[in-house]
């Protein structure tokens, strides 16, 4: 396990979105490069940013084109070395997001395997035998290529799947993982990694890393085994390295090899409840039952019901995470208030696990309803320009509004950096303070011990344990009262009001309490 991961607190960055310095309208790596010492202030000290590499971007950079060279959009390789090296200056690591399971169908490689004389590329991806024949079970496309046959996509229609084999072969183009070529892939890939992390990379944030092999088992037998493998590479050469899945089952990605999963929002989950109880903006089901929703009556067992036999299952192993959203999911100032926000990030960053903070959810950057844009759809509201100051393109760009890759918040009051840092009682400032006080405390960090002390279902407050200190949370308007004692501890920190006596600990409405 790499030590820095223990008080890590993660800066995820859209690049697209976050500062552009050339007045193109798209953020660029100089521009991450000049915020590092906002982000450093803020108490981020690593950064996962999105995919940067070359792109047809029909999936904002999820369709690689070239592992190996960035998107000349960003600037070039050697600015993006030079941001290793910045961040390294600053005590931040930097981690770039993996895209295993796909590239784009402009890929060198997936050209190679189209041709329909045989190479070295041909079985790089996974083929039928026949132009017409289908492949039942998966999604897939025929009629694009020179060669006679279809093949298989793993997300939209412009990704098709790398093959790194079947579990299960059921039909002769099915090849097992044992395959050479199948090997091949997953060389391929780790090959890209060692590349990236020569030039000073931290890890790998991995791109649905569930989705390798197919016809895989319910446990993933066979996609584990391949993370098992890269992990050992990783162990051996890179021992500092860290790589975090998308894939929201760590009794799964941890016990495979990853050192982080997290928690990813999906209707009706556990994560879910705690902040986006709402449905989908495109399919709000009426009421909103949050648990960070002051009126909503939340119920936080709704959320420990699901997080803890994974905490309790996985902790040895690595760590389950918590973010704030991320660049697939609505932001959570769409439905919570800053208030609400700020209980609901206090409990996110005093939680086990690393933190992971989705840029502009420091200042409560709102969701926007916007048409699609690189294949973003819904998740197009959640990625606009970073929000800086309250001047032009709200500090982004100097470029004209138009040419900007997407609006800034219109909003007469839209959060900005520079409104906040104004304003002491902020969420922007509450943010930095929380930070500061989980680097301050270790029992507030990765590893310390996790314990429910108070979970009610229908009641607050929610009271909790990291190793000795004890925490208390009440999203609610009413003051609340739990039976804890917690004779002879002191408060270190707290958003609104709360005292602990008399063998009880009560909490004025939305209020925190963290007790040492
Ligand atoms: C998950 C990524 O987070 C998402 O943005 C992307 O569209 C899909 N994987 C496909 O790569
Ligand atoms: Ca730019």
């Amino acid at each position: 396990m790499p030590k820095w991961l223990k008080d890590a607190v993660f800066y995820e960055i859209y690049p697209q979105s976050f500062y552009d310095t050339n007045g193109d309208g798209i953020g660029d790596f100089n521009g991450i490069i000049e915020k590092l010492d906002y982000i450093k202030g803020l108490g981020c000290n690593a950064l996962w940013i999105n995919p940067c590499y070359d792109s047809p971007f029909k999936d904002a950079g999820y369709d690689v084109r070239d592992y190996k060279k960035v998107a000349p959009r960003y600037g070039t390789n050697d600015d993006l070395y030079r941001l290793f090296g910045e961040a390294h200056k600053r005590g931040i690591h930097v981690l770039l997001d993996l895209v295993p399971g796909h590239t784009s169908e402009e890929h060198e490689w997936f050209r190679e395997s189209g041709k329909a004389e045989k190479n070295e590329f041909s079985n790089r991806y996974i083929w039928t035998n026949f132009c017409f024949q289908p492949m039942p079970g998966y999604p897939y496309v025929g009629g694009e290529c020179e060669r006679s046959a279809t093949y298989m996509l793993n997300f939209f229609k412009c990704q098709p799947a790398l093959n790194y084999g079947f579990l299960d072969c059921k039909e002769d183009w099915q090849l097992p993982m044992d395959h050479p070529d199948c090997i091949a892939t997953r060389e391929a890939m780790k090959d890209v990694m060692r590349f990236w992390l020569d030039h000073g990379c931290d890890g790998f944030r991995v791109d649905m890393a569930y989705s390798l092999v197919k016809n895989d088992d319910e446990v993933r037998s066979g996609t584990c085994a391949i993370w098992r493998n890269v992990r050992e590479m990783l162990d051996a050469e890179y021992p500092e390295a860290a790589i975090v899945a998308e894939w929201g089952d760590p009794q799964l990605s941890l016990k495979a090899g990853f050192h982080m999963d997290f928690n990813l929002n999906r209707p009706d989950n556990g994560y879910n409840s705690l902040m986006r109880d709402y449905g989908m903006p495109d399919k709000l089901h009426g009421e909103d039952n949050s648990f960070f929703k002051k009126d909503a009556h939340g119920d936080i067992t709704r959320f420990l019901t699901e997080y803890l036999p994974n905490y309790e299952g996985t902790k040895e192993d690595g760590y389950y995470c918590l973010i704030t959203c991320n660049h697939d999911t609505v932001r959570p100032k769409y439905n919570l208030s800053d208030e609400e926000l700020k209980l609901a990030y206090a409990f996110i960053f005093t939680m086990p696990g690393v933190p992971f903070l989705y840029y502009g959810d420091e200042i409560g950057m709102r969701y926007l309803d916007l048409p699609t844009k690189e294949g973003g759809y819904f998740r197009t509201g959640a990625r606009t320009p970073m929000q800086w100051t309250k001047g032009k393109n709200a500090g982004f760009s100097t470029g004209e509004a138009d040419a900007l890759y997407l609006p800034v918040d219109p909003a007469a009051d839209a959060p900005s950096v520079e409104s906040q840092e104004a304003e002491a009682d902020s969420l922007l400032h509450t943010v930095r303070a929380l930070l500061a006080l989980r680097h301050a405390e270790e029992d507030l960090q990765a590893d310390a011990e996790f314990a429910a002390v108070y979970a009610e279902s229908g009641k607050l407050p929610f009271v909790y344990r990291r190793g000795d200190i004890l925490i208390a949370v009440n999203p609610s308007t009413e003051t609340v009262t739990a039976p804890v004692d917690a004779a002879g501890r002191r408060e270190i920190f707290s958003i609104g009001k709360g005292k602990a006596e008399n063998r009880e600990i009560m909490l004025e409405a939305q209020s925190f309490l963290v007790l040492k």
